[in-house]
């Protein structure tokens, strides 16, 4: 896989042409699907099930798809998910009654586990999970909602991640990818990467761009800028 991933989150695509929309992504040199799932429940707001990432599959998409879960509770939708052909599967840590159970089903499925903090989550939920996770997502605004301000502390958190990221390194065969969601932008990506970051979700950056191309292009320069 790439150094950086960008991945575009469909919340902010066009839904009723949303296959070709998410093809259109990836022919403009994405790297990943974000597939934010909301159940009016853990997050005042609903978006998509497991059907519709099942149908993305079906349409012929074969690129990783990233499902973030804001969901309670997680483990029922895990194995759909799991069946509907998720790559990665994120969960919030307060959604979960057992944390480390999710984590192990999310893998016994063949899927990638993350953890997903909120901006207010603090450090400790990593504590005895991060050498089970292929995923620690940052939210940089509070889940819910596309379109909203990047928090500005979240990149003392993702600077905070990598640290313990790279201390578990050399111990550590797999890789653990850093991802940040929520007011990405082509004009904060650069600091983003540079605090740590490896990962990057954007849903209105580039679905409410006109010119996919160049929006991802200005990412990946801005990225290859802030980190030489
Ligand atoms: C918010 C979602 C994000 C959202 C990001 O709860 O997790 O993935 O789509 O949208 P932007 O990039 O517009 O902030
Ligand atoms: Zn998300």
């Amino acid at each position: 896989m790439r150094d950086y991933l960008i991945a575009p989150s469909i919340l902010s695509a066009d839904f009723a042409r949303l296959g070709e929309e998410v093809k259109a992504a990836l022919d403009a040199d994405a790297d990943v699907v974000h597939f934010d799932v909301m159940d009016n429940h853990y997050v005042p707001n609903l978006t998509v099930g497991p059907l519709v990432c099942e149908a993305l599959r079906k349409h012929g998409i074969d690129a990783p798809i990233d499902v973030h879960l804001m969901v309670r509770p997680v483990d029922r939708l895990v194995h759909d998910f799991a069946a509907a052909g998720a790559t990665f599967i994120s969960f919030h840590p307060e959604a979960s009654e057992h944390v480390d159970r999710t984590i192990g089903l999310i893998r016994d499925l063949g899927c990638r586990p993350g953890l997903a903090l909120n901006p207010a989550t603090p450090l400790e939920a990593l504590d005895y999970t991060l050498d089970k996770l292929d995923l620690v997502l940052v939210m940089s605004v509070n889940p819910g909602f596309g379109g909203q301000a990047f928090i500005d502390s979240s990149l003392q958190k993702v600077s905070a991640i990598r640290a313990r990221i790279d201390a578990l390194g050399a111990t550590s065969a797999r890789e653990i990818r850093l991802e940040v969601d929520g007011g990405v932008k082509p004009a904060n990506i650069g600091e983003i990467a540079r605090a740590g970051a490896d990962m990057f979700v954007a849903g209105s950056a580039i679905f409410h761009s006109d010119d996919y191309p160049r929006t991802i292009a200005e990412m990946r320069n801005n990225i290859a800028a802030a980190v030489r």
